[in-house]
């Protein structure tokens, strides 16, 4: 495996049973209905994944813009979505194509792991000009430093609970420790941020950011900011 992206374009062990992915995207989906501020915006999910209940979105706002790296990613949401009018489903290649200021909600969750801090930074940047003045980009999911597996597996095991599949994230834990993720993991290493580098780092694009009490999503562990744009982006 190259990179997270071949990773998630292949099928993978991250989702314990079909009823943690349908929770899970559930849980995503509503935080994000809940960040909404009109029915007439427009959102963009960034490193949305297969998005199961964007639907939940969609029904609230006018434009829901559904964007993944991985190709088989995009063909499963174009399955389920296609016919939707609301839904576009996007590269990250076709990002340039979208007018500066075009979005109201931006939403990047659970991607920021998944690249390089270098890369990172481009692609704040990048999405920044999207975001209308007054517009909010929600980065979630981010991995504090320090952040162990152990407090990830216990995440996983409390969603279980709850959710009603604790023997199967039980099972999903053992699989996922004796299954390539583990060797993916350290060969391919997941991104950590202090909470101060990410301030820095939206700031730096002309952002005024703040952590949020809660992440998106069951995993209270990892971190998430807002982001507002007051101005109009940064000049090159
Ligand atoms: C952990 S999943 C997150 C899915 C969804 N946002 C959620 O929170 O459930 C990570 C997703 O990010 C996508 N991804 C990873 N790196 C990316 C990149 N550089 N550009 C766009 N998508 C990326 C992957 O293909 C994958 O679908």
């Amino acid at each position: 495996m190259r990179s997270w992206i071949e990773f998630w374009n292949a099928d993978n062990p991250i989702y314990v049973n079909d009823r943690h992915k349908l929770l899970h995207y559930r849980g995503i989906a509503s935080d994000i209905r809940d960040l909404l501020p009109g029915e007439d915006d427009t959102v963009l999910d960034f490193g949305c994944g297969e998005a199961l209940s964007a639907g939940l979105v969609a029904a609230r706002c006018r434009k829901l813009i559904l964007v993944d790296a991985a190709p088989n990613v995009r063909d499963k949401l174009a399955a389920r979505f296609g016919e939707i009018r609301a839904i576009q489903i996007l590269a990250p290649e076709d990002l340039p194509g979208l007018a500066d200021g075009s979005v109201d909600l931006l939403v990047v969750h659970s991607v920021a792991q998944y690249v390089s801090k270098p890369d990172f930074a481009t692609l704040i940047h990048d999405l920044a000009r999207l975001l209308r003045p007054g517009g909010t980009l929600i980065l979630g999911d981010i991995l504090p430093v320090g952040l162990s597996p152990l407090v990830d597996a216990r995440a996983l095991l409390a969603f279980g609970w709850q959710g009603g599949f604790l023997i199967p994230a039980l099972a999903g834990l053992v699989k996922t420790a004796l299954s390539d993720y583990r060797r993916i993991r350290q060969e391919l290493g997941l991104t950590h941020y202090e909470e101060a580098e990410i301030l820095a780092l939206l700031d730096k694009v002309g952002l005024t950011a703040r952590r949020l009490e809660r992440n998106l999503g069951h995993n209270q562990a990892r971190m998430a900011f807002a982001a507002v744009r007051f101005s109009e982006p940064p000049a090159e």
